[in-house]
């Protein structure tokens, strides 16, 4: 499985060899400010939540509807709920390769994001999700297992259903990357990458 997801990150790589260059321009915060909702739980996210403000308010965006794929023990999904009226947190929370959790977290981290009115828990695979779902957000956060091409597939119809896509640890993972400058090559969209706390590929 994961030499199969290996190949398919190289067949992209190399593909691209032969297309024009996607650009990817750098993403830097003049604003830094925590929003008001912080769950001291661990997380890979740490520091993105303080630059929040700074993308919402650069590209304007809507703050109404919100879907986050890969929300683990809830650190992302309540700093986002911060901003939004509604977040949707999927998750099979079974956690997945590179994760360090690999037990079944969701009613704990149901009971802890009960608090949280704005925030509704789904317990799915994205791909199971996405075949019902018709809405579009005005935010997706794609934050799953980090193979080129479930973070493809999912970005791919998140980019299609969403004014802005955010994409979690594009510097840790090449692959993560990857799948980004495809999306972004695929539908025209802009790639903005930040590149502290793991990276964050911003799309719109
Ligand atoms: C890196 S964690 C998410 C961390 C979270 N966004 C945060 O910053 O606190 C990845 C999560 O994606 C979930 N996941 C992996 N593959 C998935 C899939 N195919 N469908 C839904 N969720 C998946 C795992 O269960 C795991 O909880």
């Amino acid at each position: 499985m994961s030499l199969a997801m290996e190949y398919d990150h190289w067949k992209s790589v190399v593909r691209g060899l032969s297309k024009p260059k996607v650009p990817i321009e750098p993403y830097v915060p003049v604003d830094r400010r925590s929003p008001s909702r912080h769950l001291p739980v661990p997380s890979a996210w740490e520091g993105i939540p303080s630059i929040l403000a700074d993308i919402f308010q650069r590209f304007r965006l809507k703050t109404r509807l919100c879907l986050e794929f890969g929300v683990e023990y809830g650190y992302s999904t309540v700093a986002l709920s911060s901003f939004f009226d509604h977040v949707i947190g999927v998750d099979t929370f079974e956690g997945d390769k590179h994760t360090v959790n690999k037990s079944n977290i969701f009613e704990l981290t149901q009971e802890r994001l009960s608090v949280y009115p704005n925030i509704s828990l789904v317990r799915s695979d994205y791909r199971d999700y996405i075949r019902n779902e018709v809405r579009n957000f005005d935010l997706i956060h794609v934050d799953i297992v980090h193979t080129f091409a479930d973070t493809y597939a999912c970005g791919l119809w998140s980019a299609q259903h969403s004014h802005c896509t955010l994409f979690h640890d594009t510097q840790s993972f090449p692959q993560v990357k990857q799948a980004v400058r495809e999306i972004a090559r695929a539908t025209g969209k802009r790639f903005y990458n930040y590149q502290e706390s793991h990276g964050l590929g911003v799309l719109l």
